[in-house]
């Protein structure tokens, strides 16, 4: 039964709150995944806020205190649009729980990952308006609020996160009430989100209020202990605050779309496809398939860049003979760097940033 306004055949994670990703196929196809389709992940039940009602602060390190309302936003800054991917950091952990148990975290595939047309404002020009003044130390940072409160942080307390004000000076990172050209929907932030490309999703506040410059991350649960990555040894229930580093850039990633993975074809001529992605400044160059488990590899064909933000379609076509068959891809970015061949070597107590090699099992009929 459909929820959330999302399809059918969302795989829903957990309910309460609502932490789904779409079937493989629904992000194949279309670049801009649609809003039906686009996974969710949730810390907190989703606030209900009106948007003539909705404020946004801007404090700390700043000349210039600002209050915004929605239409202040809409009046005061250019409108800006891009298309950019989020994805969270646990996309693809069922591959790294395949490898040892992470318990109380969701076994995501790989559809924890989705891409958009974003329309707001950039952040930078309402730093700009605020004055934003360069801080001591050298590790500046702006810090969102949210107003939704999860029960899953300790203690429990309103989502937050932040990034360097490099980051958010640099122009893409938006303030944005609109998704593929509609409002924003409850689910996915609205009134306005932070959308901050090539970042882990966990970084693109929604539902924000609040804007603050300051010295060094944000001391929020969701930056301070989770989002971070430990080593494999450590007890997360154990790690104190700030163990760790915090995620930030998306590491080059990829996963087959189609076929789906255990399906049964026809013995011939099959037609892969997939997505690939590399967060930041980085581009994807290459996407290598194999039949044989990485003993040798063909160049799939990549779609168009549509934004340097944004993931890459690719596809290509292989001749499959009757029989079990596995499928397995990698990228490569444009510093040429390329996903590590096996999940056990990037195993982590929260299962973050499962990057390795992915592979489909499918059955070949004659
Ligand atoms: N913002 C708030 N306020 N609360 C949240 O739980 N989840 C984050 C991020 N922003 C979250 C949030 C995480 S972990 C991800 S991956 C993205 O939102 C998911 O965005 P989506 O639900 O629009 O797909």
């Amino acid at each position: 039964m459909a929820q959330q306004g999302k399809r059918a055949d969302m795989i829903v994670h957990q309910r309460d709150p609502y932490n789904a990703e779409p079937p493989r196929a629904a992000l194949a196809g279309e670049v801009l995944t649609a809003v039906t389709d686009f996974y969710s992940r949730n810390h907190g039940p989703v606030p209900q806020i009106d948007p003539g009602a909705w404020r946004l602060r801007v404090d700390g390190q700043v000349q210039q205190k600002l209050d915004l309302s929605l239409a202040d936003l809409r009046a005061r800054f250019a409108p800006r649009t891009l298309i950019a991917t989020l994805q969270c950091a646990g996309n693809r952990r069922a591959g790294l729980i395949r490898v040892r148990d992470i318990p109380g975290e969701a076994p995501w595939g790989p559809g924890a990952t989705s891409t958009a047309r974003w329309t707001g404002v950039s952040l930078a020009d309402v730093l700009a308006a605020a004055g934003l003044q360069p801080g001591g130390g050298g590790d500046q940072h702006v810090e969102f609020a949210a107003s939704d409160v999860s029960a899953d942080a300790e203690p429990p307390q309103p989502y937050g996160s932040s990034v360097s004000a490099a980051k958010a000076m640099a122009g893409e990172v938006l303030l944005a009430w609109a998704m593929n050209g509609q409002p924003l929907t409850p689910l996915h932030g609205a009134p306005v989100r932070v959308v901050v490309p090539g970042y882990i999703g966990a970084r693109s506040v929604k539902w924000v209020h609040r804007v603050t410059v300051r010295s060094g991350p944000s001391d929020s649960y969701f930056q301070a202990v989770a989002y971070r990555l430990l080593p494999a040894d450590t007890d997360p229930r154990a790690a104190v605050r700030g163990e760790g580093f915090a995620l930030a850039a998306v590491a080059v990633n990829a996963d087959i779309l189609q076929p789906d993975d255990g399906a049964t074809l026809r013995a011939g001529r099959t037609e892969v496809t997939g997505y690939a992605y590399a967060g930041d400044d980085r581009g994807i160059r290459r996407v290598d398939v194999s039949l044989d488990d990485g003993s040798s590899w063909r160049q799939a064909g990549l779609g168009e860049e549509v934004s340097p933000w944004a993931w890459r379609h690719w596809r290509i076509g292989v001749d499959l003979a009757a029989g079990p068959a596995r499928i397995t891809v990698r990228a490569w970015d444009s510093s040429a760097a390329v996903q590590p061949q096996s999940a056990a070597e990037l195993w982590n107590p929260r299962g973050y940033v499962n990057n390795s090699w992915a592979s489909i099992n499918v059955t070949v009929l004659p």
